[in-house]
């Protein structure tokens, strides 16, 4: 087994230094990555998506892009809501992770791109959607204004992540719970690092009201948010006025 060691730990890392060591975790997890995601969401992170999905209003035919799409997963229910005839098309930076995505969905288009930096038209897609993808984008901000650029007026963006629950007893407990679930992971993986990453991220990503707030900043109207799993999990919308 390679051992990774890095001086930064890869949850304190920031700007360009986070951007090539999230790109990296993401490549050294992709084969184990669903499996891994079905576990610590205990199952439930397809009817996650199916909800998220619900809000953006789509219709048989549409354009849609999924941000951070990693292995593919919300290209499913975004098949079902756009129908054959609609157009899919899913962008991760992480090259194995494209893979897995495209060896279970050939239908869509998958590019290689940054979301901070979308390779698209202003205006190209009817919706957006984003999971567990803008925790570990180094501009958060710039991933707001990119994805309101490029999405049609009227359409509609969602952000699905994870959360700090509110009510401190379920934080505590739930904390305690994921960091075992995570380090449980990480040995059954030999990924230590990347699976506390997961952990720690989690811990210091921005609160529901700090990301309503960067979506409003960069243009987006009608945004509000829905807690998921006792607040563990988050769903942020807004429309593109
Ligand atoms: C936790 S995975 C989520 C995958 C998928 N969206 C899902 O719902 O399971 C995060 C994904 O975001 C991608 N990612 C992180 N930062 C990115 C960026 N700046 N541009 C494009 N992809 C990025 C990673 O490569 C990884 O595939």
């Amino acid at each position: 087994m390679i051992e990774l060691r890095q001086s930064t730990p890869l949850w304190e890392t920031e700007g360009e230094q986070k951007r090539e060591a999230v790109q990296s975790l993401f490549a050294r997890i992709a084969s184990d990555y669903d499996r891994a995601n079905r576990l610590l969401s205990f199952n439930r992170d397809r009817s996650w998506r199916n909800l998220a999905v619900q809000k953006l209003n789509l219709q048989p035919g549409d354009r849609a892009l999924d941000l951070c799409c990693g292995t593919g997963d919300f290209l499913l229910p975004l098949r079902q809501a756009v129908g054959t005839s609609g157009n899919l098309t899913g962008l991760d930076f992480c090259e194995p992770m494209l893979r897995q995505a495209s060896a279970k969905d050939e239908s869509s288009h998958l590019v290689l791109g940054d979301a901070t930096n979308l390779p698209f038209q202003a205006e190209e897609f009817h919706a957006i959607t984003i999971g567990w993808g803008i925790r570990n984008v180094p501009n958060i901000d710039q991933a707001h204004q990119e994805a309101f650029r490029v999405l049609k007026r009227g359409g509609r963006f969602v952000s699905l992540d994870c959360a700090e629950p509110r009510n401190s007893i379920i934080r505590v407990t739930t904390r305690f719970g994921r960091s075992a679930l995570t380090k449980l992971l990480g040995s059954a993986f030999h990924a230590r690092q990347e699976y506390s990453y997961l952990d720690e991220s989690s811990k210091r990503f921005r609160s529901r009201e700090e990301l309503a707030d960067s979506m409003r900043a960069a243009g987006f109207t009608s945004v509000q948010f829905q807690d998921l799993m006792l607040g563990n999990i988050c769903i942020h919308w807004g429309t593109k006025p």
